[in-house]
């Protein structure tokens, strides 16, 4: 269905726990965030209850995030229902990795459970560096999973690396080297002010470009496909199987084109990552609303999705408080 500005919302990511197995500095404090209690979690019949009545108004593709998704106990049985749900044509994930680099045959259980892309987050490719940002030594499991992703067809993979000056600027042509020899697109993330985030510098994507130029020459823009599912640019680079990618919120503003609103794992539909609050679906659910009003309320957050996000204004009043590990990204 479109918004308020003609926007066509078509995407929904859903965070189906706000659990992670490592400690991302930007994203969780070291001494970890209280978890939520199960109880208040939605339950998989919860979710795909709701997932049909986003299709309903209009909803073709599932984003499963987390937290790290792949820690849910079930979550390739959630997934495959989900994929099943009339009008749900795409589900795709995004995780950090580690736990398919510890069992290679997940990758082959989510592609047949329905999922047809991975993303797999991975900053650096510094094992003390990695193990400094994470919290944990995983680097030899992320790079599993990237290759265990790669090598399975008709699954597509991608590589979220965000930037962060002091940990990754010297290692810019190296992460992109990923995609020379793989079929695989690697993004670079610019960091947005959200939770922790807030406390880390970045580095922009003119200058990855300028980089990546100097040291593989000229980078064309990806013509064809340079807008996926999502907010990415994309360009090629001679000699490259995959691409490079850029998400640049702060600096490449793309909500005139967003297509997508967010579920988090407690219920709360959420037409923008950067805003406090929600629409709470799960009270909805647990007072016992019928599938016409759970559409109507879904029909009416995706109508009023604010136009933008305010990062830049330093609202901080309506700004989202909770880090990214509830919002899912
Ligand atoms: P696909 O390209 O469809 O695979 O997904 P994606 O790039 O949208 O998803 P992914 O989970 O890999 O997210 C990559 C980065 O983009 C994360 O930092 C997200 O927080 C960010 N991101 C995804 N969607 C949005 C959005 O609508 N707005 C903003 N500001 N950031 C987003
Ligand atoms: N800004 C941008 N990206 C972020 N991620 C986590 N926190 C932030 C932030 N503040 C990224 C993760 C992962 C993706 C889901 O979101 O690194 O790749
Ligand atoms: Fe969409 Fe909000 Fe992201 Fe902008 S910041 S692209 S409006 S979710």
């Amino acid at each position: 269905m479109k918004d308020q500005f003609n926007r066509n919302i078509d995407y929904i990511r859903i965070s189906v726990t706000d659990r992670c197995n490592l400690r991302c500095r930007y994203c969780m404090p070291s001494c970890g965030v209280a978890s939520v209690p199960h109880g208040k979690i939605l339950t998989f019949d919860e979710i795909v209850r709701l997932t049909q009545r986003f299709a309903e108004v209009g909803i073709r593709k599932v984003k499963i995030t987390g937290g790290e998704p792949l820690v849910r106990r079930g979550v390739l049985d959630l997934i495959r229902e989900i994929r099943q749900v009339s009008g749900i044509d795409e589900v795709t994930l995004t995780t950090n990795g580690v736990l398919i680099g510890q069992q290679p045959e997940l990758a082959y259980q989510l592609a047949e459970a329905g999922v047809s892309s991975i993303n797999i987050s991975l900053d650096t490719l510094n094992r003390a560096r990695y193990e400094m940002l994470t919290g944990s030594d995983g680097l030899d499991d992320v790079m599993r999973a990237i290759d265990a992703c790669c090598s399975i067809p008709n699954l597509k993979a991608k590589v979220n690396a965000v930037t962060l000056a002091d940990y990754n600027r010297d290692e810019v042509a190296e992460l992109a080297a990923l995609a020379r020899d793989r079929n695989l697109d690697v993004r670079f993330i610019e960091m947005m002010p959200i939770g922790l985030g807030k406390d880390f510098k970045g580095y922009g994507q003119d200058w990855i470009l300028k980089e990546l130029e100097a040291v593989y020459g000229l980078a064309a823009m990806d013509e064809n496909d340079c807008r996926g599912n999502g907010p990415a640019v994309y360009y090629r680079l001679e000699g490259f199987c995959g691409r490079v990618g850029f998400i640049s919120a702060m600096s490449h503003m793309f909500c005139g084109e967003c297509n997508r609103v967010r579920l988090t794992s407690e219920g709360l539909l959420k037409p923008c990552l950067q805003y406090a609050g929600g629409t709470d679906l799960r009270r909805l659910l647990r007072n016992g609303a019928d599938d016409e009003i759970l559409r109507d309320a879904i029909r009416e957050a995706i109508y009023n999705k604010p136009q933008h996000h305010r990062f830049l204004d330093e609202i901080d009043d309506e700004m989202e408080g909770q880090g990214m590990s509830f919002i899912g990204g």
